[in-house]
């Protein structure tokens, strides 16, 4: 079954009364459940712009746009948040963790906000569990500051999964990473992804692209490439081709 479908979809901002900044003209995309799509496209192209319309962050000004069948274009603030709160999970190029929180708070933060009534030891649970996923169980009790920036996308992940959403979005997510550390998150999505979660990448360095299943370019607000991706790459094996470093994680303390 299609996730996503896009019809059309485009996307002005509003800067004062006078200029307007065409972000999104006219772009349809249909994504399929178990998909793997790269987002690649030169900065300003209108990725972010595409991901917050699909991650039910903002609305598009005009198109149609479908998640798993339900009409969320014209969806009240309200009804987007909680479609949102339930669908989909973010991963940000800047962890946006919480620095004086432990890596599980920050990991159970988004079932707090969810009102369905979980016990606070379930809550745990599940954090824990997600935590695991990312390979993270025995950094549970450390804050952010005590921890690589790639064990922090890690809780970011987690955080992010904890929810069970439908699909996981990450926006330049290996921008602030270094190669070793930016093939292990791709270790992590292909692991998800193998899992069967759908997941949307956005980056800008090509290489990056050839871990997804399907690689999208964009161009001044339109797809200007789509492609299944040839010679996919397996994280975990690119990894092994690294010249070996003094593991950088054992540093941390
Ligand atoms: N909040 C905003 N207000 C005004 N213009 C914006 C805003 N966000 C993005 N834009 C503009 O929309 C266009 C697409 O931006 P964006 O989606 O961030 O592209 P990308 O992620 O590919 O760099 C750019 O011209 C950008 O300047
Ligand atoms: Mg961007």
């Amino acid at each position: 079954m299609a996730v996503v479908v896009l019809e059309d979809i485009f996307k002005t901002y509003h800067l004062g009364s006078e200029v307007d900044v065409p972000a999104l003209r006219g772009l349809s995309l249909v994504l399929e459940a178990g998909e793997f799509a790269a987002i690649l496209g030169p900065s300003g192209s209108g990725k972010s712009t595409l991901m917050n319309v699909i991650g039910c962050l903002d609305r598009p000004g005009r198109g149609r746009y479908l998640l798993e069948g339900e009409d969320v274009a014209k969806l009240s603030r309200d009804r987007l948040a909680a479609v949102r709160n339930r669908k989909i999970g973010f991963v940000f190029q800047s962890f946006n963790l919480l620095s004086r929180t432990s890596a599980l708070e920050n990991v159970e933060l988004p079932l707090m906000y969810k009102s369905d009534g979980l016990s606070l030891r379930e809550i745990q649970r599940r954090a824990s569990e997600a935590l695991d996923q990312v390979g993270l169980s025995d950094r549970a009790d450390h804050h952010p500051s005590q921890l690589s920036g790639g064990q922090q996308q890690r809780v970011a992940i987690a955080r992010a999964l904890v929810t069970e959403p439908t699909i996981l979005l990450a926006d330049e997510p290996t921008g602030n990473l270094d190669t070793r550390t930016g093939l292990e998150i791709m270790e992590i999505f292909q692991k998800l992804n193998d899992h069967g979660i759908t997941l949307i990448m956005v980056t800008h360095e090509q290489d990056i692209g050839r871990f997804a299943k399907r690689t999208i370019v964009m161009r001044d607000g339109r797809i200007v490439r789509d492609d299944p991706v040839e010679d996919r790459l397996a994280a975990s094996d690119e990894k092994e081709k690294l010249p070996v470093l003094v593991a950088e994680e054992e540093s941390v303390q």
